[in-house]
C-alpha cells in the first residue's frame, strides 16, 4: 500500500478497449420491444433512429470493443483521469476505512458524460450522418454532445427539460457556445411537445418526455438526423467503462483492491461505466465487491420501482425494455439532482440487482448535501448533485467502519462538478431545500400505465 494521495496514469496507459459486459452476464438480456407491436425490435426499426454502429455494438458478445483511435486522440484532452485516496475526508470522518474516488469532472463540461458523446458522434459522422439530435435533464449530458458534435462537424439540436431550461440557463449557454441548438421540452417543434403543450402549456417536462421528443425529430428527417442517448442504452454503458477499467489500474498503484464500489444511478452509465469492470472481476474471479447503486428518495426506481417491461420514454415513441421503472407516466420531483430524475434504469444494471450482484439503495436530498458539503470542506472540490449521492453511501460506509472498527477500501465515481449547479447548493445553504418522500400513489397510479406484454409468452 502507498502513501499517496493522488494516483495519476500517463496517457500510454490508457486502456485501448471498452469492456462489453454482455460477454459475461449471468442470463442474457430480454431483447427491447417495438414500442406499438410489442415484438422484438427489427434492426430497420432501432436503425430509424440510431447509428448502425452502435447497434451492433448493443448486441456484440466481443468481451473487449476496441476504442477508434480519433476517439482515444479527442480522450487525451482529459483522459486517463485522477484517482484519490480522500486521506482528508477519512480524517474528517476518523475512519479507517480507507476511501477512494475516481474523478471524471475534469472533463472539458465536467462530467463523465464526454466519453460515450465523443464515441457516438465519431460512428455518426462515419455513416454520414449530419446531426444528432437529443435530450438533457440539467444540461450535463446536452454540453457533453454539443461538445462532441462540433468536433467532429455534425449539427446538434437539444431537447432539455423545460423546467432546468428556465431554472439553469449557464448550461444551455454553454450549449450554444459550442455551437448546438437547444429547445425547451416539452416544445411545439413535435407532434409529442405539442400533444404534452395541449395538456398543459406550462408543462415542467421530464428527461422521458425530452427523450420522446429526440426520436421523433430523427425518425421524420428523413434519415439526415439520428438521436444519440446520453445513457441507459448498452452501448452508452460501454464507452463509460474505461472509468472503471482505469480504476483498476489505479487500484493497483495503490496496492489495494475495494470492499466497495459507490455510484451514483440516474440512467445507469456512470455507475455501470465504473462498476461492471469490477463486476467483471466479482463473476469471472471470484472477487467478493459489494457493488451498490444510488437513486434519490424522490426518484427510487431500484428500491421501490418494479422490475417490468415499460416504455423508455414518456410518449412511448422509444422501444420497450425489461428494467425496473417507476412507470413511464411518472414525473418525479424537480429535485435538484435533475440528471437522476428519471423513471426507468438501464436494462443492463436493473438486470443485475434483480439478480442479486449489485444492490441499489436510496438517499434523500438533504442528506445528499450534507454529504455534498462535507466532502467540499474537506477534498475542495464542489460535487455535482448527481455524484453526492454516491458521496452521501461511501460516508455512510465509512461511519460504519469507525463504529466498528474495519479497514474497509471504498470506492466511489465521482462523476461530475457542481460549479454549474450553485443555485442548489445556494438553497441548500438557506434552509429551502426538505426531506422529499417519493409519492407512492403517483407510482401507483404511473405504473398502472405499464404495457401489456405477451412476448415472450408471460
Ligand atoms: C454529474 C452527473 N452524474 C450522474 C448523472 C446521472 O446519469 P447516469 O446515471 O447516466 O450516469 C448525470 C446525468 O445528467 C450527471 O450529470
Amino acid at each position: 500500500m502507498s502513501d499517496q494521495t493522488k494516483y495519476l496514469l500517463e496517457e500510454r496507459q490508457m486502456p485501448t478497449a471498452w469492456y462489453n459486459i454482455n460477454a459475461d452476464m449471468p442470463a442474457p438480456l430480454m431483447p427491447p420491444l417495438h414500442p406499438e407491436t410489442k415484438q422484438p425490435v427489427t434492426p430497420e426499426y432501432l436503425a430509424s433512429f440510431t447509428p448502425t454502429a452502435l447497434l451492433a455494438q448493443d448486441v456484440s458478445q466481443e468481451q473487449h470493443i476496441e476504442i477508434p483511435e480519433p476517439v482515444r486522440d479527442i480522450y487525451k484532452l482529459w483522459r486517463p483521469t485522477p484517482f484519490f485516496r480522500a486521506r482528508r475526508l477519512e480524517r474528517a470522518l476518523r475512519t479507517p476505512a480507507h476511501i477512494y474516488y475516481k474523478y471524471e469532472g475534469v472533463s472539458p463540461v465536467g462530467s463523465h458524460k464526454p466519453n460515450t458523446a465523443v464515441a457516438q458522434a465519431f460512428y455518426a459522422k462515419q455513416e454520414g450522418i449530419k446531426t444528432l439530435t437529443t435530450e438533457t435533464g440539467a444540461g450535463q449530458w446536452g454540453t457533453a454532445l454539443a461538445m462532441a458534435c462540433n468536433m467532429f462537424g455534425l449539427g446538434c439540436e437539444v431537447y432539455m427539460v423545460r423546467i432546468s431550461y428556465q431554472q439553469k440557463p449557464y448550461r444551455r449557454h454553454v450549449i450554444t457556445t459550442y455551437g448546438a441548438e437547444v429547445f425547451a421540452s416539452p416544445s411545439d417543434r413535435t407532434e409529442v411537445g405539442r400533444r404534452f403543450l395541449a395538456e398543459d402549456p406550462d408543462h415542467p417536462g421530464s428527461l422521458g418526455l425530452a427523450v420522446s421528443e429526440g426520436i421523433e425529430a430523427a425518425q421524420t428527417s428523413g434519415g439526415t438526423k439520428k438521436y444519440s442517448l446520453g445513457s441507459f442504452l448498452p452501448h452508452v454503458l460501454l464507452h463509460q467503462t474505461i472509468i472503471g477499467e482505469e480504476t483498476l489500474l489505479q487500484m493497483e498503484m495503490a496496492g489495494e483492491y475495494p470492499d466497495i464500489v459507490i455510484g451514483c444511478a440516474g440512467g445507469g452509465s456512470n455507475f455501470a461505466g465504473f462498476a461492471f469492470p469490477f463486476v467483471r472481476e466479482k463473476l469471472k474471479h471470484g472477487k467478493h465487491t459489494r457493488i451498490i447503486a444510488v437513486e434519490p428518495a424522490a426518484c427510487p426506481t431500484l428500491t421501490k420501482g418494479s422490475f417490468t417491461w415499460d416504455w423508455a420514454d414518456a410518449g412511448c415513441v422509444a422501444p420497450i425494455c425489461q428494467m425496473y421503472t417507476l412507470g413511464h407516466s411518472f414525473i418525479p420531483a424537480t429535485i435538484h439532482a435533475g440528471g437522476l430524475r428519471y423513471h426507468g434504469m438501464a436494462p443492463h444494471v436493473s438486470a443485475l440487482v434483480h439478480s442479486g450482484h449489485i444492490e441499489a439503495t436510496a438517499l434523500d436530498q438533504l442528506a445528499t448535501f450534507e454529504a455534498g458539503v462535507a466532502f467540499a470542506k474537506a477534498e475542495g472540490i464542489v460535487p455535482a448533485p448527481e455524484s453526492n449521492h454516491a458521496i452521501g453511501v461511501a460516508m455512510n460506509e465509512a461511519v460504519q467502519c469507525r463504529e466498528s472498527g474495519e479497514k474497509k477500501v471504498i470506492a466511489f465515481n465521482l462523476s461530475g462538478h457542481g460549479h454549474f449547479d450553485m443555485s442548489a447548493y445556494a438553497d441548500y445553504q438557506a434552509g429551502k431545500l426538505e426531506r422529499y418522500e417519493y409519492p407512492a400513489e403517483a407510482i401507483e397510479r404511473a405504473m398502472q400505465t405499464v404495457p401489456e406484454v405477451t412476448f415472450p409468452g408471460t
